[in-house]
Order: C-alpha cells, then structure tokens, then sequence
C-alpha cells in the first residue's frame, strides 16, 4: 500500500522535479537562432511558465511536449515566413504555452477547434468511440479567459468549426502545425488541408503518436499518394514519442502516462524503397 502511494506521489513530482534536466536536454540545442536571445535564465523562466500553466489549466498534453515544439520554432530563424497553427484546443492550455513561445518567436498562432468536443465518431474510424462525442468540450468563453490568464492572447487568432468546414479555408503559409485531434478522420483533414500550406522544413506535430495505426498515416503510400503526389514523410517519435526526459515504455499500458510528442518535417523521409539486388527482377 505505501509502495503504491510513494508511486503515484512520485509520478504527480517527477515532472517538476526533471524539469532542470528537460531545459538541459531539449534546450541545448546550437541550432536555436541567436536573434531570439535564448539564455539560460529564459529558457527556465519559459518551462516554468509552462510547467504551471499545465496545472492551472486542464490540459491534456505535457509541458515537456510543448517545450519540445518550442526548441523546433526556436531553430526556425525569424526570416522564414509562416505562422503556427493548432488544431484540437480543449480547454486552451496547450494553446497558452504555444501563445507564449509565439510570443517570443513573434509568429501569430491560429486556433482550429469545434469548441464543442469531439465529433460523432464515423463508423469507419477505428478508434472512434460513439459515446465519446462532446467529450473534451472547452467553449471558446472559456478558452480565451485561459489564454489571457496564462498566455499571449494577442497572438491568437480562433476558428471555430469542424475542421473538415474551416480547414479547407485556410491560406496562410505555415511553420509549424500541431494537431490534437484524437480521431482518425479528424487527423485526415487536418493532414489533407494543411499539408500544402506547410513550408518547406516546416514541422508537423501530433499528439497521436501512441497509436501505431494513426501513425501509419506518416508512412501510408498509398494516402502520400492519393493526395499529394509524393512519398511519405515518416514519423519521428512513432509509437513511444521523442525524448522529453520521461519514460513511456510502449502503448497499452495507461499507468505509464505517455508524455511526449511526434512529429514530422516537410521534406523528411519515411519510404522504405530498398530491394535486395539478388531478388530484384
Ligand atoms: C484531446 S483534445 C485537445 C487537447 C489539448 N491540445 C491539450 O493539450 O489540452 C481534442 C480537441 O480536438 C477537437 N476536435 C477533434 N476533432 C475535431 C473536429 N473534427 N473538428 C473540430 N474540432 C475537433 C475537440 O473539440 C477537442 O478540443
């Protein structure tokens, strides 16, 4: 019994207590542009900032998520056009974080979200539930009165809508996207209308990492062909994420808080085109 309790105690710490080694790790980084006067007592300051607000504010992804797409838009140099752009808000928290790191990279941040949870589940999406429609509702009211609290709402801009009525709007060129989205196709509009707005090198996170199946969408020929033309980018992080400082040994096993993130990049690869000579015909 105390062993059980020592356990949850120390998982509702450990991401205070890593967060010095998760600055060193994910900020030491000699790409990050010199213009944005990264110091060391700023980029504490920033996980910090984002460590509270994740506990101000219910969120449903991890600071140390967010400080990894942090180091991403800090490694883009201030000349490359694009905004960020997220899709999938719930109550706003990841959305503070992205405001302020926007804030310190000085790119607007566009908010995709129905505002109203999730959608109905299609019955050809294979981790759609029927009853979980709703589900992660955070009305805009409310979203707004977060960001303003705990963020840099003068960057924001917020789209409400399914994303299959408001993606196909969208033109602004993009440097980063990060989607949240949890369903299958919700993740299909989203990579089908954004994708062309993504610059080259532009980053594409996601949260759907956990899943091998959503994340087959990064290397399904067949989708990169149908709809682009092109090969499969591939997915960093597939399965488990990238290292954020926090173990999470594979999928299936809840207990085990997947903290991380995924991502790709236009122009990365993730097409296996290799043959044997001996078996090639
Ligand atoms: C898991 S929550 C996002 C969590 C948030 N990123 C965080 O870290 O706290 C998923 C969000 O996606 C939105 N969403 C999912 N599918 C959608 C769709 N097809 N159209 C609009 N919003 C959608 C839901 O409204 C919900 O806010």
């Amino acid at each position: 019994m105390l062993e059980v309790g020592v356990t949850a105690w120390l998982r509702r710490v450990y991401p205070a207590l890593s967060l010095p080694l998760v600055v060193l790790f994910l900020f030491d980084d000699q790409r990050i542009h010199p213009s944005y006067g990264m110091t060391w007592t700023r980029k504490t300051k920033l996980a910090l900032q984002m460590l509270r607000n994740t506990r101000r504010i219910k969120t449903g992804t991890s600071y140390k998520a967010h400080l990894a797409i942090a180091a991403k838009l800090l490694e883009t140099p201030p000349s490359v056009r694009g905004v960020v752009v997220e899709c999938g808000c719930w109550n706003g928290g990841s959305t503070a974080n992205l405001s302020l790191i926007c804030d310190l990279v000085g790119r607007d941040l566009i908010v995709y979200d129905s505002f109203e949870g999730l959608p109905a589940g299609e019955p050809n999406d294979k981790y759609a539930s029927p009853d979980s429609q709703g589900t992660y509702r955070g009305s805009l009211d409310v979203v707004q009165e977060n960001v303003r609290r705990c963020g840099a709402i003068e960057r924001c801009q917020f789209r409400k809508g399914w994303f299959r009525d408001t993606l196909p709007h969208h033109d602004e060129p993009i440097a980063l996207c990060f989607l949240d989205v949890d369903y299958q196709a919700s993740l299909h509009d989203c990579v089908v209308n954004l994708w062309p707005h993504l610059i080259d090198d532009g980053h594409l996170f996601t949260d759907e990492y956990v899943h091998v199946d959503y994340c087959a969408l990064f290397f399904s020929e067949r989708f990169w062909k149908q709809y682009f033309d092109t090969t499969p980018p591939g997915l960093m992080g597939t399965g488990t994420g990238v290292g954020v400082g926090q173990y999470y040994l594979g999928p299936f096993d809840w207990r085990i808080n997947p903290t991380s993130i995924a991502y790709t990049r236009k122009g990365s690869s993730g097409w296996w085109d290799y043959v044997r000579e001996d078996d090639a015909t």
